[in-house]
């Protein structure tokens, strides 16, 4: 329920890389209670039996079976302690049917809101990402809360961001087709770049003259002597994560498959990730 400000109540769980900048996002029109079970000591029974949503940030790594798959146990311990009957927003990338499957078990509705604004290595696109970030998603189907949920998503994000609704299904697809492409895309400029120095040609004049044509974006567009491949904390997760989904649905994907053969075999030092600003309401 709206609060004397007019603001609606959110509960934030899981205050990492995603449930920062969605914490920082949310303040500017709604009161953010946050929980991680890293950092608080007691779990905010009383403050989240309160809010009028529970927004899941928490991580889904690569399963410890070491087949691929997405490790769901931090999103089912997350909803496990949510109180009763409060919808629930997910933020965690998940295989397509998580979302729905969520629901079914924990007998409370479920609005999949994936998030875009990734890490990144280059200074120079850390604002500009948060800023200019032109669309977000929600997977649902219509509901008296999703309307309440994309009004204040819509306050926050202002007129010029997109809101795209479809099912949760098709929404959990997006989400990996998009980190899918800029792994592929990934693979192939480096095998340009590659071709580039076999031949003795310059690789930046080749990628520029390449980048001329408009179709073409420049996003991920780069292959660099030091880090060849693509990593980072999802890329290579989610195109794990994906393969073993679409095998177990029958899917064939031979692609995506030889990608994430060719970057397996890549040796790929870590590298520094940018910290993304810190906003007026965090540094206080
Ligand atoms: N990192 C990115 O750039 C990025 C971009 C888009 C989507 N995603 C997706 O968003 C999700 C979160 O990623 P992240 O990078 O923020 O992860 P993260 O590891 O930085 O943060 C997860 C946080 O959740 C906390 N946590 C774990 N279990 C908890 C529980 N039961 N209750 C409360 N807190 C708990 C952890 O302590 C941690 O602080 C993942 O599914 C990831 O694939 C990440």
């Amino acid at each position: 329920m709206l609060n004397s400000n007019q603001r609606w109540t959110v509960g934030l769980i899981g205050v990492g890389h995603v449930g920062a900048i969605t914490r920082d996002a949310l303040s500017f029109r709604s009161h953010v209670v946050t929980y991680d079970i890293a950092r608080d000591l007691e779990y905010p029974d009383a403050d989240f039996a309160a809010c009028d949503f529970l927004v899941v940030c928490v991580n889904t790594p690569p399963s410890p079976d070491g087949d691929g798959a997405a490790d769901l146990s931090q999103v089912h311990a997350a909803f496990d302690r949510m109180p009763p009957g409060i919808p629930a927003v997910l933020r965690s990338t998940v295989p397509p049917g998580t979302t729905d499957m969520l629901a079914e078990r924990y007998q409370r509705e479920v609005i999949f809101w994936p998030e875009y604004v990734g890490e990144t290595r280059f200074v120079v696109q850390t604002m500009d990402q948060l800023n200019k970030a032109p669309f977000v998603i929600f997977g649902a189907t219509a509901s008296p809360a999703l309307s309440s949920w994309v009004d204040l998503v819509a306050e926050c994000f202002g007129p010029l961001v997109k809101i795209y609704q479809v099912p949760s299904l098709e929404a959990e697809i997006v989400k990996y087709m998009e980190n899918s492409f800029f792994a592929v895309k990934t693979t192939f400029v480096n095998e340009f770049r590659s071709l580039c120095d076999s031949l003795g040609a310059d690789w930046q004049s080749v990628r520029e003259g390449w980048l001329l044509d408009p179709r073409v974006e420049r996003d991920h567009s780069d292959a660099f002597r030091t880090a060849p491949g693509f990593g980072g904390r999802c890329l290579p997760k989610d195109v794990a994560a994906i393969l073993v989904r679409a095998a177990e649905s029958g899917a064939s994907m031979p692609l995506l498959n030889a990608v994430k053969e060719i970057n397996g075999g890549r040796v790929r030092p870590a590298q520094p990730v940018v910290e993304i600003m810190p906003t007026a309401a965090q540094q206080s």
